[in-house]
């Protein structure tokens, strides 16, 4: 059974960077009715990024951002069946406050937490806290995120843990009550490193790819990577869905979305990513519509999307799909009502026929 869920936007204008796209205001109000209304498309999972800066440009994107280990609390009290993933800083939060946050989120969501893990890899959002060490290679990086997650795990199984390690150290820590179903490990790594680390420590790996194949590749190299060690990774991969009646409806909607893309937030985002200015400035000239969208995207009817969502599952060998959509109040009750249905009917037969 493949398993969906959304990207909720936890941080204003969503993954569209455009001046003429639908701008969800990142709003707890906004994030708990998109939560509630993915429970209600019997989707799987809901799941929040941890961001703290945003890229300006004349939609002030990102700008505006809630903390994703709170609102989650919130959104799992709000929901009762669909699983809740917080996202969760390895190089902000020491292991024994991240160990207690997720026993709370796991008491009130009634064991379905999940923790995706990041390194805290882009230098702008640390510099400005006095919290950047220039110095951690991105192997070293994933080392210290390893060490952080074997704390927090042995923390949430042992009365008492002492641990003298490269980066944290315990002296007989404390965090009980241990959760009472033991938070999923969920990763959002991309690199080797990253992958070397879904394989050993994740339960569910995050991946992207500039084309299908790539990540295709990256979803078979998890998949054996943790297959070598006894261990099963569940893959997925993200998706922006632009859904109408017809095709021709839903290619206007694209075609406005790219119209007023913002290019100036666009090239911040780049150099927050590492690229030198000179070329962001060359690259943001030759910018179109396309990059407004941050993720893969497809359009279409509503049986249209079904094909593309099947391609891209089966295409790159993915275990489900984080979906993101323009305006989720809008669009996620006809993608409940009109996709859901279909991919979990597909899904049944194929488990039938197996
Ligand atoms: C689905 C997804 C969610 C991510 N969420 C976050 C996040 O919330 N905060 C963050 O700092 N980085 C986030 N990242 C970035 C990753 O943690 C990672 O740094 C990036 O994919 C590059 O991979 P690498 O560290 O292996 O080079 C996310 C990436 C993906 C694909």
């Amino acid at each position: 059974m493949s398993e969906y869920g959304i990207f909720l936007p936890i941080a204003n204008g969503g993954w569209l960077v455009s001046e003429t796209a639908p701008h969800p205001d990142g709003s707890y109000d906004y994030n708990k009715k998109a939560a509630v209304m993915a429970e209600d498309a019997d989707m799987d999972f809901v799941m929040s990024m941890g961001k703290w800066k945003g890229f300006g440009g004349s939609t002030d994107h990102w700008g505006r951002t809630l903390e994703s280990m709170t609102m989650m609390a919130g959104i799992a009290e709000a929901t009762s069946r669909v699983k809740i993933w917080a996202t969760v800083h390895a190089n902000v939060h020491n292991p024994v406050v991240a160990a207690k946050m997720f026993t709370t989120i796991d008491q009130i969501s009634h064991g379905r937490a999940g923790m995706n893990i990041v390194s805290g890899a882009y230098a702008d959002e640390f510099i400005q806290m006095g919290h950047w060490d220039a110095s951690l290679s991105k192997e070293a990086r994933y080392r210290m995120v390893d060490e952080w997650t074997e704390a927090v795990t042995r923390l949430w199984t042992e009365d008492s843990v002492t641990m003298d390690g490269e980066f944290f150290t315990l002296t007989d820590a404390e965090s009980r009550p241990h959760p009472v179903v033991p938070p999923t490990i969920i990763s959002a790594g991309n690199s080797a490193a990253g992958r070397d680390f879904q394989a050993r420590r994740s339960n569910g790996a995050f991946l992207s790819g500039a084309t299908m194949e790539e990540l295709r590749d990256s979803s078979r190299d998890v998949h054996e990577r943790a297959a070598a060690l006894g261990r099963e990774v569940k893959t997925y991969g993200m998706l922006t869905v632009v859904m109408a009646e017809t095709d021709a409806a839903a290619e206007k909607r694209v075609d406005e979305i790219g119209v007023g893309v913002d290019r100036e937030a666009l090239a911040n985002m780049r150099v927050s990513w590492g690229m030198p200015r000179d070329r962001v400035s060359s690259w943001t000239e030759s910018a179109t519509g396309h990059d407004a969208f941050q993720t893969p995207y497809v359009f279409g009817s509503p049986d249209t999307v079904v094909g593309h969502i099947n391609t891209v599952v089966e295409g790159a060998e993915l275990d489900g799909l984080m979906i993101i959509f323009p305006d989720y109040l809008e669009d996620l009750p006809a993608f409940g009502e009109l996709v859901m249905p279909v991919l979990r009917a597909q899904d049944a037969a194929k488990a039938a026929g197996a």
